[in-house]
């Protein structure tokens, strides 16, 4: 008897618990135990029950995972009906309807409650003396579906209210939906687990509420929020809507934390662009605003009109999707040369504005979306964001429609169309000359870590470009084309600063051969790319006569081999052009195989912008390591050792490749050998890679 009252006891307790641990998480959004704190009190409830099954009680948490399957959902009859709203779309419309209120209150400005349109499902949810006892759809708005097993999984929905005084009776109506992250979370699941994907938040929320297993819908992250009541009992209503709410939200429900009370047409209207501005922020989705004339004998002496209250509107955002038909599907090539398809769609009002076009962003996405020509299409417009596709209506397709290619040629200049392995991205590899990668070309040729040319900025190439002065890096030395007289004559360009920028042009003539290739802008060849081949090529001849097929055989023969050695601890062989894998190599390629980049790079040699003989890029006399020999032994943990050699040599120094009585310093990493043992005999300088750079810094 002892231990029964206990167990008793002990379930009252741990239901207690868990309820107030999901109105912490799931309404006040403030969770106060971790997850796994919470799965272990879970789990000594459903021990506690199933070893005392008269403690089965129906607001248990336990009772929240979902029970066996309905055969169908009973019909439930609403005590009053629920009824939808009009919609005002216009400012005109909702002026009216202030006017029509204020006229039928008989004031001057009436006070409304203003909140969001969820964009979920109505539902209505019986409370007896506190507890859960039954919930519903909408339906016809008379009579709904019972889907109160479905509704005790949602964990926002309190199975017991939490205020001492509870009226007999309760109808509590909200908006069963899904927050978008929760959304996005579960259909990667449902990707992952090669399951199909739901469209929007709004048919995931349908589709669940709406499961005859209960047990499904408890998957699902499900959330609701109260917004009125249908009946109520035992109890005297409060004076205002407003007041309502804040009673809701007293007894542990989930209420709206975006309501506000407004004053008058500007007070609603205020409200609506505030509200449209905070759209996209929201962790749910919103389709309106809901204004309520906030007095509730004025509510009930307003009354209802056919299907709708008199005393309520729903003032609507613009649609953020439409229906329309795809004219063609066209490619784009961006200013780094990436392909993106678009889709020409006959125009349609989305989101507020005509569109007429929708990114498709690459080939992987229309072949997911499976989008053709001719199409009928839902499109998206959400804010200021890019109009998209969102999906197609296959029953509306042609069977003579056919699937997307893409091109093999750029659309803009006919060079190669590449894709590198890792990437989704299609490229055109014209760099040089695509007119589409003009202008950036041109900003990356000219920027100061490239030929540095100053005053060579965005504006200049700009207008340079648009005045079809400048076409390649190669027409920047062309005096024919680009001199001071013709530069002056820019808009906002003075005589002397013209004169500045041809002068800047020419003294940036005879650059090293690296940074000349970095200034090529080869897709993936930063800074220290353009060093490695620099060195290793010696001359922009050997540079483009390069066998890069071969090359990449070559490296992954030795990356296979060093595989191998590595597993028996063998010396492993140093790959050609180290630091610089397959997939540059490939960009290179790419790049250098089309005629019109290796017709602008002829151009920019004849006209002596490279220096060929400055191989090595920043090695600079009268540097304060000038004069001092390094020996470079072991591995360092930032550095590579061409890096290393590179610092030091920009300095000045000398590195060398053995340690004798000459050498000023021996820098060494992990698993130096013989040469720091040397070093230490002949009391030379030994430093770490902290000690390199410190050196440097203060040279
Ligand atoms: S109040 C007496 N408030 O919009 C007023 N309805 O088209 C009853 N809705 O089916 C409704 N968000 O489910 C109200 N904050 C909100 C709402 C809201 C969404 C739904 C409601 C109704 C539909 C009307």
């Amino acid at each position: 008897m002892a231990a029964a009252k206990a167990a008793s006891a002990q379930a009252q307790k741990l239901r207690a618990e868990l309820e107030r641990h999901n109105h912490q998480y799931y309404v006040l959004d403030q969770p106060l135990i971790s997850d796994a704190e919470y799965d272990r009190l879970f789990r000594e409830l459903q021990q506690l029950e199933s070893a005392h099954p008269e403690l089965a009680s129906p607001d248990s948490p336990t009772r929240r995972v979902g029970g066996a399957p309905l055969p169908q959902f009973e019909p439930f009859r609403h005590r009053t009906p629920m009824l939808s709203l009009s919609n005002a779309f216009t400012e005109d419309e909702l002026a009216a309807f202030d006017k029509r209120v204020s006229e039928g209150l008989k004031t001057s400005q009436v006070e409304y409650l203003a909140e969001p349109k969820f964009d979920g499902l109505a539902i209505s949810l019986t409370y007896v003396r506190g507890l859960f006892t039954q919930g519903a759809t909408r339906g016809d708005g008379y009579t709904g579906e019972d889907v109160t097993p479905n509704l005790r999984t949602i964990k926002s929905i309190p199975l017991r209210l939490k205020a001492a005084a509870v009226p007999a009776l309760i109808e509590v109506r909200g908006e069963v939906l899904m927050y978008r992250r929760d959304f996005d979370r579960m259909n990667q699941r449902q990707r992952e687990n090669g399951e199909k994907e739901f469209v929007n938040p709004r048919n995931a929320a349908a589709g669940s509420l709406r499961q005859l297993d209960s047990r499904i819908t408890a998957k699902r992250p499900l959330r609701f929020f109260a917004y009125a009541i249908g009946a109520i009992d035992g109890a005297a209503a409060p004076a205002t809507h407003a007041e309502l709410e804040n009673w809701l939200e007293a007894l542990g429900l989930p209420v709206c934390a975006e309501r506000r009370v407004v004053l008058g047409a500007q007070g609603l209207m205020q409200y609506y662009r505030a509200m449209g501005a905070r759209r996209a922020e929201l962790p749910y989705e919103i389709d309106g605003v809901v204004y309520k004339v906030n007095s509730l004998a004025g509510q009930e002496r307003l009354g209802f009109v056919a299907r709708a209250p008199r005393f309520a509107i729903a003032h609507k955002f613009p649609a953020e999707e439409a229906m329309t038909e795809v004219l063609a599907i066209e490619v784009q090539v961006g200013r780094t040369g990436a392909l993106t398809p678009v889709a020409r769609l006959k125009p349609v009002f989305v989101g507020g504005v005509t569109v007429t076009n929708a990114t498709l962003h690459n080939l992987d996405q229309v072949r997911a979306k499976d989008v053709r020509a001719g199409d009928t299409v839902i499109v998206r417009r959400a804010g200021d964001v890019i109009p998209e596709v969102v999906r197609v209506l296959p029953e509306k397709r042609s069977p003579a429609a056919l699937a997307f290619q893409m091109p093999g040629k750029c659309p803009e200049c006919g060079s190669k169309v590449e894709r590198l392995e890792s990437e989704a991205v299609y490229r055109c590899t014209g760099g040089l000359f695509c007119p589409a990668q003009r202008k950036q070309a041109l900003l990356h040729f000219a920027s100061r870590r490239a030929m540095d040319i100053e005053g060579l900025g965005e504006k200049l190439v700009e207008q340079l470009v648009d005045a079809g002065m400048v076409h390649t890096p190669a027409d920047l030395y062309d005096r024919s084309r680009l001199n001071a007289a013709r530069l002056a004559a820019l808009e906002r360009m003075a005589e002397k600063s013209a004169a500045n920028v041809i002068a800047a042009i020419d003294s940036s003539k005879q650059a090293p051969l690296a940074r000349f290739i970095f200034a090529l802008g080869i897709y993936h060849v930063g800074e220290e790319v353009a060093k490695i081949l620099a060195r290793h090529f010696g001359s922009l001849d050997r540079l483009l006569a390069a066998d890069w097929d071969g090359l990449i055989a070559e490296k992954e023969r030795v990356q296979k081999e060093n595989a191998r050695r590595r597993n028996k601890d063998e010396t492993l062989l140093t790959p050609v052009l180290h630091g610089v894998g397959p997939e540059i190599i490939q960009s290179i390629a790419n790049f250098l195989r089309q005629p019109h980049n290796r017709d602008v790079i002829r151009q920019l040699r004849a006209s002596g912008a490279v220096d060929e003989t400055r191989v090595r890029p920043s090695a600079k006399s009268g540097g304060t390591l000038e004069g001092k020999t390094f020996v470079l032994t072991g591995t360092l943990p930032n550095l590579s050792r061409e890096q290393a050699k590179e610092l030091i040599e920009a300095q000045g120094g000398k590195v060398s490749g053995s340690v004798s009585a000459k050498t000023d310093y021996v820098v060494a990493g992990a698993e130096a050998g013989s040469k720091l043992a040397r070093a230490q005999e002949l009391g030379i300088a030994v430093l770490d890679e902290a000690g390199l750079q410190q050196l440097l810094k203060e040279s």
